[in-house]
């Protein structure tokens, strides 16, 4: 079993889109470990435990970011996680996390990156006078929203967009996106020659 960490701090659909992707069995050998939250009221929490899974509130506020971090990689490696998923997590996490798990550290952000990086990225987008946005999976590294894409999907802008109405169409590819991301990543079939993930035997 490969066994997934998942990372929030807020509503948490895009957890609950890889909960519902193992349930339907479409990614086979993999399994929730853990649901991790630096903020103990993150809704996703709630519904981890709705779902039997073990959730655990970690609270960041008033603490220093690497003792955080110790107790946060502490815990993932207690509950054997070989994949951790930042889903929704806002904090930015110290290069001791990223090293703790090379490679082995997934985030989703809603936009192309490299555009749009940080927050309100589908609002950047948006003022930016973009004509496609989407979102991109890629491996944690030191520097935010930077590392390695694994995969991207791709959203028109309309005319008529707010905020709202171009997150919520994002929100439905992030969905799709994050699971095909992990099953790319746990297929071992692909590998990083430099910056590029791609499929062995392709590069
Ligand atoms: C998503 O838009 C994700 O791309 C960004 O934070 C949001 C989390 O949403 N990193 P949810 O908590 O998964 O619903």
């Amino acid at each position: 079993m490969q066994r997934l960490g998942i990372l929030l701090s807020g509503r948490g659909s895009n957890f609950m889109a890889i909960a519902e992707a193992i349930r339907e069995g479409r990614l086979p050998g993999t399994e929730i470990a853990v649901v991790l939250s630096n903020l103990p009221d993150a809704a996703g929490l709630e519904t981890a435990r709705k779902l039997g899974l073990p959730a655990i509130a970690i609270p960041s506020a008033g603490r220093k970011r690497a003792e955080h971090d110790a107790e946060m990689i502490a815990t993932l490696r207690a509950h054997r996680v070989d994949l951790v998923c930042l889903a929704g997590y806002m904090r930015i996490i110290s290069p001791e996390f990223v090293r703790a798990f090379s490679n082995r550290i997934l985030n989703i952000h809603p936009a192309l990156l490299p555009a749009f990086p940080g927050l309100d990225a589908q609002a950047q987008a948006l003022e930016f006078g973009a004509k496609v946005a989407g979102c991109t999976v890629h491996f944690v590294d030191e520097a935010v929203d930077h590392g390695a894409i694994i995969l991207q999907r791709v959203v028109p802008v309309l005319d008529q967009d707010t905020a709202e109405t171009l997150s919520a169409r994002i929100l439905d590819q992030e969905h799709i996106a994050y699971t095909e991301a992990i099953a790319r990543v746990l297929s071992g079939q692909y590998s990083l020659v430099g910056r590029r993930y791609v499929r062995r035997g392709k590069e």
